[in-house]
């Protein structure tokens, strides 16, 4: 059976979700839906680390049990994911029970094998940051970490025999081309390798030191090493959370995509603990670059960490997905700036693709009363251009080049802008004599379009499935959708629907970011006490009120601005402009928090915000069960 299995990094749950986080996991988003698309089974695994010392030192200062904090923590990822529309089959934590069992499991395994051993370890240690340097590593005899003062320790640890498999390792990397990507990352892989022997890796932290891990099953006086624990993920999750189809088995992984500081641990002692353990390694390992910020290095001293969650307010989700694979080759590093990501919105998405979706559906409309008229000919290039890119966007995408397969798809989207200019369907219409011409320019546009749609589904999943339900396809792009993609498929008289703005274009002396306050809730759980009294609910005054007008804002894809009567008039902005059209919420009933600062959104102030649940593309206004006048409180 045709099987695909394509990992993340599992996320530190100490870190709040940022770009980088946002950038391997949409790519891996984007592999998982293409060849879900090619009909293949699919497992798509992302997830959060949850063990070793960080967690459990953060934890201890909030108070709170390293457990108790990672389930904080954990949901910042999970809400991230649903608002990137990331189509995960599953989510592991590795404090799953499952997972421990196979890292207990694997341990004893290695341990009779006789590829753990027990031996005495020397090192420099810092107490404050609770970790061991070499003499090597240190500065000025001091910590180069905290620059405090550290002392000499020897303890006993358990080691992985990692250096025996250097030559191993060495010749798999050597006749495995595809082994590590892209070929830079694997030269320094090989360099580092064969610049001087492997050590071993020790594998265990002593339990007075370090509680919150996995106990070693042969030695509870120790945890296992961070690393060792997170590793195993990639093959525990085949065990107990895949797809279970007809005996399946999906180790190995075809693609582990990881950040290129991480590199290490994945081509070194990943592939060498697989070696230890008689199972096969993973296909590919690939090795993305890093954003940089306007020029600079990402990082939380600068205060410039860019929060992905404000990107998808400002810009939509689509957006954002398509920006990172088209700005950027991937392996290499990266700048994100607001600059260029509106450049990208502007140029690629709303005058390129918009612009031709829309422009096709209103001729379409205009001339044909909103159905697919019939063609009277096949335009042969075109069609041999557009099913020819399936091939190309496959190869590149196998080697994890979307940048390449994106360029490729839009040699369709140029050629049928061309095409448009050229045929110049608004003369047709006036010649009554070349009404079969006409039918074949429209028609080979929307089949175009169909297209388009089909091959830009991975990258921008949610207005690609708009644009084909405009095509009158109301189910939705499935499985299997580019196994068999044949041109002429698109039934001429279906009837057509009008595609809305699709990626609006952004004006840029209007890119204000909206204010802190006026973000959707309940995005973030830094930790602490989520419960509040009841004394603190009532400072929030909620009330109900009646639209009395609305427009959109203009350079914004989702923000409305609405007159409001709550008692008295108020003007609010709501982020509700994606799902909600004007018309639809004159007159409606709605609940108002009243109480709320001004803010500006846009340029715009909004004296209040109004209440509704769900994510921009998929959101629902409150509103009361029955008529309520407006002004009354909410309780
Ligand atoms: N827990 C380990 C991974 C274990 S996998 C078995 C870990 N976690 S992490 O939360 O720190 O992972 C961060 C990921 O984000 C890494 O792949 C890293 O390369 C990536 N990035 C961190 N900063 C980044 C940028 N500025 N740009 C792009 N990616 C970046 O490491």
């Amino acid at each position: 059976m045709d099987r695909f299995y394509v990992t993340t990094p599992i996320y530190y749950v100490n870190d709040l979700p940022h770009i980088g986080h946002a950038y391997t996991t949409v790519a891996a988003d984007i592999l998982a839906r293409f060849n879900r698309l090619l009909d293949k089974k699919v497992f798509f695994l992302t997830g959060t680390d949850e063990h070793g010392q960080k967690v459990q030192k953060a934890a201890e200062q909030r108070g709170l049990s390293p457990k108790a904090h990672a389930d904080i923590m954990v949901e910042n990822f999970k809400n991230l994911w649903k608002q990137l529309n990331i189509s995960n089959d599953a989510f592991i934590r590795t404090t799953d029970e499952r997972h421990k069992e196979v890292v207990r499991e694997v341990l004893q395994r290695l341990y009779d094998k006789g590829e753990i051993v027990k031996r005495p370890y020397k090192g420099w240690y810092c107490t404050p940051d609770e970790r061991f340097w070499t003499e090597k590593e240190l500065v000025d005899g001091k910590c180069p970490d905290c620059g405090r003062p550290v002392e000499e320790i020897e303890e006993d640890n358990y080691f992985f025999l990692m250096s025996k498999y250097q030559d191993r390792l060495i010749k798999h990397i050597e006749e495995n081309p595809g082994y590590i990507l892209p070929e830079t990352r694997k030269n320094e892989v090989m360099g580092f390798l064969k610049a001087r022997p492997l050590g071993d890796l020790c594998i265990s932290r002593p339990k007075k030191r370090l509680s919150w891990g996995v106990p070693l099953p042969f030695d509870e006086n120790y945890v296992t090493y961070v690393w060792f624990d997170a590793l195993l993920n990639y093959y525990s999750a085949t065990l107990y959370l895949a797809p279970q189809i007809d005996n399946l088995i999906w180790w190995p992984a075809d693609h582990h995509i990881v950040g290129k500081d991480i590199l290490t641990t994945h081509a070194v002692y990943w592939s060498t603990m697989l070696m230890a353990l008689d199972m096969p390694l993973p296909k590919n390992i690939f090795a993305h670059g890093w954003w940089t910020v306007e020029g600079r290095k990402m990082s939380k001293s600068l205060g410039n960490v860019v929060d992905p969650f404000e990107v998808i307010e400002t810009y939509g989700v689509d957006p954002f997905r398509y920006f990172l694979f088209r700005e950027v080759t991937f392996g290499l590093d990266g700048d994100f700036s607001k600059q260029a990501i509106v450049g990208r919105i502007n140029s690629d998405l709303a005058n390129d693709l918009g612009n031709l979706v829309s422009r096709a559906i209103t001729m379409a409309f205009k001339y044909f009363n909103g159905t697919v008229p019939e063609p009277a000919q096949e335009e042969r290039e075109l069609k041999k251009l557009a099913e020819g890119i399936i091939d190309q966007v496959r190869t590149h995408l196998e080697v994890l080049a979307f940048q390449k397969a994106l360029d490729d798809i839009w040699t369709l989207v140029s050629y049928l802008n061309k095409y448009i200019d050229t045929k110049q369907p608004w003369m047709l219409a006036k010649a009554p004599d070349r009404a079969d011409e006409l039918k074949t320019v429209i028609y080979s546009i929307l089949e175009g379009i169909r297209f388009l749609s089909l091959y830009m589904y991975p990258f921008i999943p949610d207005s690609a499935n708009r644009i084909y339900s405009c095509l009158g396809f109301e189910d939705g792009i499935g499985n299997g959708s580019l196994k068999n993609l044949k041109w002429g498929e698109l039934k001429p008289g279906t009837i057509l629907k009008k595609p809305g703005a699709l990626f609006p274009r952004i004006v840029e002396e209007k890119q204000k970011k909206p204010q802190k306050e006026q973000k959707p809730k309940d995005r973030k759980t830094d930790g602490g006490s989520k419960m509040i009294s009841i004394e603190d609910f009532a400072k929030v005054e909620l009330r109900v009120g009646k639209v009395l007008d609305a427009e959109r804002i203009e350079g914004s894809n989702k923000l409305l601005k609405l007159k409001v009567d709550i008692g008295e008039e108020r003007q609010i902005v709501a982020g509700i402009g994606k799902v909600y059209s004007p018309e639809d919420l004159i007159g409606k009933s709605i609940v108002v928090v009243a109480n709320l600062k001004p803010a500006k959104l846009m340029g715009v102030e909004s004296q209040g915000m109004l209440l509704a649940a769900g994510t921009d593309e998929d959101i629902a206004i409150l509103s009361p069960e029955k008529q309520v006048p407006p002004g009354t409180r909410v309780k």
